[in-house]
């Protein structure tokens, strides 16, 4: 068992606190939000992560974890402080280090004797442990760069059976002693330099995300010429080398990790002169995806003046109430531009989405609601509930016949024959996809 200090409680930090109470260890979280403290005090999470409010309530129950907004209090035992603070783009496109900078100047003011082990979980800058080390020199203070691969909407379980752990410090001791938080788990642990740790999450998300721009531009193609997107798909999955994972084509990546990281790596190569176009490229078909289906709809009505669309879906994807950079909420706002009227319906993120009074939209308590009156319905995130839609009330509500299914949800075959024009964007011989701008 170890005393184990949480730096800021944002998706990875409390996932990590629950997690790591859970395999036996003692920890404090820390976060200056006072109101994000107190609503987990009360065992209460400020975002949706299924399994976690039960793995947290559990902890709690067990006096595994505690949660204060003082440092001094939260550092007090501490033998590992885990950094999980947010890393942001800065204007100038690299990663905005600032919140961790401050996290490292009150750890540094608080920490106690002997002074904990440094583990920094957030995507950072690379070269941010190596700094840090230089600004801890002489405290005595140990660093390791600890890199988390947790997936919204999976994350438990990706805490639970990691496919890597990854640990970069200079003093290999440090690392193994990193390896002893993780001692339970099944998982490959490798430990290596900060820079290539800190460069290796990056790498992963921006290759997770040329797969999936990959995909996106391959079934544009497999539309064009007539081939079935989704079986191309598939072939391509089967091989090992290339593996199914993040090759389904739809409306584009979001969310506050793949964009931003691909936005990091790109920003990198233009640094040092490598490669940079692969990754504009890459970001270049993630943007069009939306802008496809934009003016797909558009070319359908000639005007979107007064023409109502129901977007079903604004979390980035299934399982969260994440909206940040959310593809769906990028076509609503292009929908607008257009004078087009939007009803967005989200089982779990509608509430962020109304909080944040969008012009031109509203937001609606069911997908019913939302395709009531409308030209046409865009499905634009996979939940369970838009594949098992009641099709033949959807069509009844609506106005018009038009739905584009953006995420691959849809038997299209069953939906044409309840007289729905269906369009999606897997590139399929059985369906017609928006060509390319
Ligand atoms: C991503 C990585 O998958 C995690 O390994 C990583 O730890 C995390 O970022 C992070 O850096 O913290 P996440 O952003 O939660 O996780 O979401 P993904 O499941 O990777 O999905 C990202 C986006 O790609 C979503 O908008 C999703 O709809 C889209 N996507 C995913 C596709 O369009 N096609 C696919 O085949 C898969």
């Amino acid at each position: 068992m170890s005393v184990v200090t949480i730096v800021g409680a944002g998706h990875v930090g409390v996932v990590y606190a629950a997690g790591f109470a859970e395999l036996g260890h003692k920890v404090s979280v820390i976060d200056i939000d006072r109101a994000r403290i107190a609503s987990l005090r009360r065992g209460r999470t400020w975002f949706h992560e299924p399994g976690l409010p039960e793995l947290l309530a559990r902890g709690v129950r067990r006096q595994r974890i505690a949660f204060t907004t003082s440092y001094k209090v939260g550092l007090a035992r501490a033998q590992f402080v885990l950094i999980c603070v947010p890393t942001p783009i800065s204007t100038g496109g690299s990663l905005d280090d600032s919140y961790l900078r401050q996290a490292f100047a009150q750890i540094r003011a608080n920490a106690g004797h002997p002074a904990p082990i440094i583990v920094n979980k957030s995507t950072v800058p690379v070269g941010t442990g190596d700094a840090v080390s230089s600004v801890f020199a002489g405290d005595g203070v140990r660093v390791a760069s600890n890199p988390e691969f947790l997936a919204e909407g999976r994350a438990v379980d990706d805490f639970f059976h990691p496919t890597r752990i990854v640990i970069g410090a200079h003093d290999h001791e440090v690392a193994e002693a990193v390896a002893t938080l993780y001692a339970t788990l099944k998982a490959p642990i490798v430990i290596t330099d900060p820079v290539t740790a800190e460069l290796s999450k990056l790498a992963s998300n921006a290759f997770l995300a040329t797969k999936i721009s990959f995909a996106n531009a391959i079934s544009q193609i497999g539309d064009a010429i007539g081939a079935d997107g989704e079986q191309l798909t598939h072939v391509l999955g089967l091989d090992p080398r290339i593996g199914a994972g993040h090759l389904k084509a739809g409306l584009g990546f979001g969310g506050s990790c793949l964009p931003k990281d691909l936005a990091a790596v790109e920003h990198l190569a233009r640094s040092f002169a490598a490669a940079a176009e692969l990754f504009s490229a890459v970001a270049a078909v993630n943007r069009q995806q939306p802008a496809r289906v934009a003016d797909h709809i558009l070319a359908r009505f000639g005007s979107l003046i007064d023409r109502r669309i129901a977007l079903l879906g604004a979390a980035f994807k299934a399982g969260t109430d994440d909206i940040r950079e959310s593809p769906g909420l990028a076509l609503a706002r292009q929908l607008v531009e257009l004078h087009a009227r939007v009803a967005i319906y989200d089982p779990v993120a509608g509430a962020r989405v109304r909080s944040e009074k969008r012009e031109g939209v509203v937001v609606t308590r069911s997908a019913l609601a939302a395709a009531r009156g409308a030209d046409a319905v865009v499905i634009a995130t996979e939940w369970p509930e838009f594949a098992a839609l009641d099709l033949p009330a959807v069509r009844r509500a609506m106005r018009g016949n038009l739905i584009v299914d953006g995420r691959g949800v849809l038997e299209a075959g069953r939906a044409r024959s309840l007289g729905f024009d269906v369009v999606t964007l897997v590139g399929s011989r059985h369906t017609n996809t928006p060509a390319a701008r």
